[in-house]
């Protein structure tokens, strides 16, 4: 059964290259992101984990941790940690779920046999501090993902977790945003004090609030 937008992230527990987790408690309260990549020692893959340890900083910054999945073994994903160091410049400096009997895989609908029967696609999912699923995205295994643009959509899910915008199209951090369609002209007067633009009625574009 797919995981859908507001559904409550499954709960598991798994090994990993930092001990036995359940899933659940290890997010705590912060945000999380739970990605898969189809397999250890593959090109594509190991320059999208070196590039997720370099962006620890900016996930640390935004409350959230990352883990990473696949249906290696955990004594893999170490011997690929070193790859990827020497590689990339980066170790992960973050778990990697061993997942060699598939649950988590199949819990999470990351194989497509339609794609690959053995095999994870790229998936990615965004967990609020709710536990609840923010954000999924599933890439094949040819493409790697841009993590600079899940940072980018964190940014904008936490900003519109906290205030009535929505964010236009390509925004970045510190850019205009929208004003919710559902406030008034009058509500928005008192929740925007820097005031608003109306395009049109139904667009109007403000200063971002927590700036
Ligand atoms: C890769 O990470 O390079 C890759 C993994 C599985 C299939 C194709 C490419």
């Amino acid at each position: 059964m797919a995981i859908r937008l507001g559904d409550t992230a499954p709960d598991f527990e798994a090994q990993t290259t930092e001990g036995k987790i359940r899933f659940h408690e290890w997010l705590g309260n912060g945000w999380g992101i739970l990605f898969s990549h189809p397999k250890d020692f593959t090109p594509v893959c190991t320059t999208e984990l070196g590039e997720v340890a370099r962006l620890k900083g900016a996930f640390d910054k935004r409350n959230t941790k990352v883990i990473a999945l696949s249906v290696d073994s955990v004594a893999d994903h170490e011997k690929w940690s070193a790859d990827i160091e020497e590689t990339q410049g980066h170790k992960p400096n973050y778990p990697l779920i061993a997942d060699p009997e598939r649950k988590v895989a199949q819990l999470y609908d990351m194989i497509h046999p339609n794609a690959d029967n053995t095999f994870t696609v790229r998936s990615v999912f965004i967990i609020g501090p709710d536990k609840k699923v923010k954000l999924t995205l599933t890439y094949p295994a040819s493409t790697g993902r841009n993590f600079e643009e899940i940072v980018r959509v964190l940014d904008s899910l936490q900003l519109t977790a906290n205030h009535s915008v929505a964010t236009p199209v390509n925004w970045k951090d510190g850019e205009d945003v929208i004003v919710v369609p559902s406030l008034s002209d009058a509500q928005a007067r008192e929740k925007f004090p820097k005031g608003f633009k109306t395009i049109k009625p139904y667009l109007r574009i403000t200063p971002q609030p927590n700036k």
